[in-house]
């Protein structure tokens, strides 16, 4: 039987050191604030968005929202964006992706602040991650790896497999377990004899956004599973990359979907809003 790595768990723990920190932080007259863009009505958007603005509460974060019509002109949430950056009571800005079709997302996301990107998304902060300079790291990576520590998992010199090479999760943690002294190798949905690298792996990350794209048998008795997918099945009930089934009697620690990795994306943006506040204040 694996041990099941429980993220919801984990990311409550952080969250409370963050409420500490935060009160803390306020009678030092440090009130970190977070801004949340929200275009158009993707109800998937609306629940994340919601998950977001309840973290802020529970840690003690002011959380500033903006729901803008799907029809909005891309110049009026450039100009928001613009306010925000101006706006001291606001320490970090996220602007909830996708946007709409007639928006260019890599033009907004330029336009906040690399001091308020608490996304880790501009290409100043994704530039400073590739080579070592500070910056902040993009919330679901940064959680992938506070995930491993907390469970104990060693990655120094560990092959370390990452299925995935989006720009929000399969590049940049493969950019930090490096950081970390893992031996890293990057494939995807083309790659030529999956398993046979499956086979070599001490840590997978599954971030391919295929439903049960990778199964059991196909892993090390003695692998580490990190499945950040978030897709449906064909019954409609939520389920990762890895076919959790198949997996979870085969290696040695698995996260399950939900209540693995996405509760540590929330928990990490909690811990950049602060980080912003620190080093912005006014
Ligand atoms: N859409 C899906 N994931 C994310 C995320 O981490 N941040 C933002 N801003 N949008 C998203």
């Amino acid at each position: 039987m694996s041990k099941i790595i429980d993220g919801k768990l984990i990311s409550t723990m952080i969250k409370d050191e963050l409420k500490e920190e935060v009160a803390l932080l306020k009678t030092q007259g440090i009130h970190p604030g977070l801004a949340v863009i929200l275009v158009g009505d993707n109800s998937a958007s609306q629940v994340y968005v919601g998950n977001k603005k309840k973290a802020c509460e529970y840690v003690g974060i002011k959380s500033f929202s903006y729901e803008l019509p799907i029809e909005t002109p891309e110049a009026d949430l450039l100009e928001l964006i613009d306010t925000l950056n101006r706006d001291d009571q606001v320490h970090g800005v996220l602007v909830q992706l996708p946007l709409p079709k007639h928006m260019d997302e890599q033009k907004v996301i330029m336009r906040i602040s690399p001091a308020k990107d608490v996304d880790g998304f501009h290409p100043q902060s994704v530039g400073a991650l590739s080579i070592g300079l500070p910056g902040f790291v993009s919330c679901t990576p940064a959680g992938i790896i506070e995930l491993l520590k907390r469970s104990h998992v060693d990655i120094v010199g560990k092959n370390c497999v990452v299925v995935g090479r989006s720009n929000i999760v399969g590049k940049p943690v493969s950019l930090l377990l490096l950081r970390e002294h893992g031996t890293v190798t990057i494939c995807h949905s083309r790659t030529n004899n999956l398993t046979d690298i499956l086979q070599q792996a001490d840590i997978v990350v599954a971030a391919v956004g295929i439903p049960k794209f990778i199964k059991g048998e196909q892993l090390k008795a003695d692998a580490v599973v990190i499945d950040v997918g978030m897709n449906r099945d064909e019954n409609g009930k939520l389920c990762g990359d890895v076919d959790f089934d198949s997996a979870k009697d085969h290696v040695a620690a698995i996260t399950p979907v939900p209540g693995g990795v996405g509760p540590m994306t929330i928990a990490m943006l909690m811990k950049n809003c602060v980080l912003a506040a620190k080093s912005n204040h006014c």
